[in-house]
């Protein structure tokens, strides 16, 4: 017995405390609360991190609009929620541990009398769980209510609505999460902000840059600059240099006249205090211009409305001091409002819009276009211009109807280089709408139609008479891709047309018009180039800029694809605020090839791996280029064995081209390529047949 005590004791004490712990661990499970169990939380959606949300115009607002008005919708007003621009798009991550999400959703009274569509939808873990469908201004705020029993993340989009994001300013009112033991959560924007430079300096050994071909037509004045990098001073030289032009070899800029038709093999050297360097230059004097997709800037997307000659030349001597003009950017494009406005309370755009003989007068911000053109022309640049078939342009300026052999001969007469030709109010021409509609929004209800010959008429008008001027003027159609314009672009004397809307600084606009680029694709071709809208890096904002919206991996997707696209490059930014990251962006030859080959091909998407497109552009020299471009918000990392789909055949080098770094050999039949593609980022490679 008193052997066993001391084990009892041991027994009875070893009970105790198994059955202290089941006690502990019963009433810490009712403390913490087992999942059936947990204390449930109302989270609502206005308390959490909304900085995380993307969105097509604007930031994102607690409890207001996105104008910052109270909510009101279709007259019922609202104290909480977020206030959004479509496209939005907000990600929570709920971990499983959100029981339902419930809002009213909306479009705010502020837009009235616009005609704002958009579609709410709510994603969970990847699937669509509940749709608004369309909702127009006016409709009352619709209720939703879904379930997230065991849904990780959550995705609360607003889609455009089928016609554009025009004013779709949108709303998710009393909106709240029931969570289960939690009393926030976290919202994530999965694409990273910090930028980051992926291409090397260019050496100080000399290499000439830019395009490879020039067009001119019979008899035109010439200009072209030769172009390259390296250390300053450069001089160049020309062997079989026509007679008819001359190269100054100091600044490389050829000029002349009177060439008539016919091939020239220019062979052009840079020699500076590191080196030499050897290119051939062709030249081809005939009917076509424009022979690799014209690159420069343009004012609209950063000055807008705002707009003056001086800005203009500013932004010339930028192109020229950033070192931009070494890598073949050329043209300084004034947008709109160079006219006069019929309307506008700025008395700078208010004077006579034509003279007693109806030649233009530019607006006082413009007083000497022919100095302008000469200033710039002195730099070694060229100039472009923009007006409207109708009477009034998009800004409300007087435009060219009625008046345009006036106005080709005075675009020659000043000196310019090249017109973009924007359709507006010619809707009202055609339709007879209200005069007072200046903007988009009748010309907007006409792109349904497809009246070709209407269509054709006002373009093949311009387009002759540009023809008929003693000066070649590149003519960009500006109509947004109605009728299908790469069709018939070329018939009316056309060197690029837009294909798709205005582009903003914003993903979904960027994505929405890369993805409607296929369809016009095999319409490229030297002098013809279909034309996506000017780019939005760096400082952008229509008259208010601001650093560009898109993410680092955004941007060089961006560059990427208009470069696979043989897009015109219209650098859209304040020229004289470009940071490191926007001129590495801008200034990779390499990259710059790709848009610039001669071949003159546009990439189509060749094939699609869930998120991830692959886009391959044929070039002159046999090689491909190929982008893996990631759509999506994870990371692609895979082995890709398809080479053989995407036209390859035989052992090929691969090359970076953002990286300007050979990455290896790949044999097309047995080998493997590691692919690691960012959130809604690139890698840009080029394929050269092994010799
Ligand atoms: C738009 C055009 C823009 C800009 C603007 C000027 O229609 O697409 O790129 O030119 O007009 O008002």
């Amino acid at each position: 017995m008193k052997d066993m005590l001391p084990d009892n004791l041991e027994h009875f004490k070893r009970l105790i405390k198994r059955s202290l712990t089941t006690l502990l661990l019963i009433s810490g499970a009712m403390l913490s609360g087992s999942p059936s169990q947990a204390q449930t939380n109302t989270v609502w959606l206005d308390q959490l991190d909304l900085s995380a949300a993307t969105q097509g115009y604007g930031v994102p607002k607690k409890n207001k609009t996105v104008d910052g008005r109270a909510f009101s919708i279709a007259g019922r007003t609202f104290e909480r929620g977020f206030g959004s621009h479509a496209v939005s798009m907000l990600t929570v991550l709920t971990e499983g541990k959100a029981r339902s999400f419930s809002a009213l959703v909306g479009i705010d009274d502020e837009v009235k009398g616009q005609k704002p569509a958009a579609e709410f939808v709510i994603n969970g873990d990847g699937k669509q769980l509940w749709s608004s469908g369309v909702m127009h201004l006016g409709d009352a705020a619709k209720p939703c209510q879904v379930s997230l029993e065991g849904i990780k993340k959550v995705e609360l989009v607003v889609n455009d609505g089928g016609n554009g994001d025009y004013y779709d300013h949108v709303e998710w009112v009393d909106a709240k999460f029931e969570t289960i033991g939690v009393s926030t959560l976290k919202t994530y924007d999965p694409v990273p902000s910090t930028p980051y430079v992926l291409t090397p300096k260019p050496s100080a050994s000399p290499k000439l840059t830019g395009a490879k071909v020039f067009g001119v037509r019979p008899g035109s004045p010439f200009q072209h600059l030769v172009t390259a990098t390296g250390s300053k001073p450069m001089t160049f030289t020309a062997i079989n240099l026509p007679k008819e032009l001359k190269l100054d070899s100091r600044t490389g800029l050829i000029t002349g006249g009177a060439l008539k038709a016919g091939n020239y093999t220019v062979t052009i050297k840079a020699k500076n205090a590191k080196g030499v360097a050897q290119r051939i230059l062709r030249i081809k004097c005939g009917d076509r211009i424009a022979l690799t997709p014209p690159m420069g800037w343009n004012s609209w997307n950063c000055f807008a409305h705002q707009v003056s000659a001086d800005k203009v030349k500013r932004a010339a001597h930028a192109m020229v001091k950033s070192g931009l003009i070494d890598h073949g950017w050329t043209y300084i494009n004034v947008d709109d409002f160079w006219e006069n406005n019929r309307d506008s309370k700025d008395s700078s755009l208010r004077g006579k819009l034509r003279d007693e003989a109806g030649n233009i007068v530019p607006n006082s911000r413009f007083k000497d276009m022919k100095g302008l053109a000469d200033a710039i022309h002195g730099m070694g640049l060229k100039i472009g211009l923009y007006s409207s078939p109708g009477p009034w342009t998009c800004g409300g300026c007087v435009g060219s109807y009625e008046h345009e052999q006036q106005d080709a001969e005075a675009y020659a007469r000043w000196g310019f280089d090249y017109l973009k030709y924007d359709w507006c109010s010619y809707g009202n021409v055609i339709d007879g709408m209200p005069e007072n509609d200046p903007y988009k929004v009748s010309s907007l209800s006409y792109r349904g139609g497809d009246r070709l010959n209407t269509a054709i008429k006002p373009f093949k008008l311009m387009g002759d008479l540009l023809r008929k001027q003693p000066r070649d003027i590149v003519f960009s159609v500006c109509q947004y891709g109605m009728s299908d314009v790469w069709k018939w672009g070329d018939s009316v004397n056309g060197n690029c047309w837009r294909t798709t809307n205005d582009i903003t600084d914003t993903w979904t606009s960027v994505k929405n018009i890369a993805l409607a680029q296929d369809r016009s694709a095999p319409y490229a071709k030297p002098g013809n180039w279909n034309d996506p809208d000017m780019l939005v890096v760096g400082q952008v904002g229509w008259g208010n800029t601001h650093p560009s919206k898109l993410k680092p991996d955004e941007q060089y997707l961006h560059i990427s694809l208009w470069s696979l696209f043989a897009a015109p490059l219209l650098i859209g930014c304040d020229m004289e605020k470009l940071d490191a990251f926007t001129l590495n962006l801008l200034t990779n030859d390499e990259v710059i090839d790709i848009d610039q080959d001669p071949l003159g091909k546009q990439a189509t998407c060749v094939q699609t791996i869930g998120d991830l497109r692959i886009y391959v552009k044929q070039l002159e020299d046999g090689s491909k280029a190929v982008g893996f471009c990631n759509f999506g918000l994870e990371q692609v990392d895979m082995t890709y064995h398809d080479l053989a789909k995407l036209g390859m055949k035989g052992r090929l080098k691969v090359r970076d081209l953002w990286r300007q770094k050979d990455i290896g050999n790949v044999d097309v039949r047995s080998g493997n390529l590691k692919l690691k593609v960012p959130a809604h980022g690139v890698l840009l490679y080029k394929f050269l047949p092994k010799v």
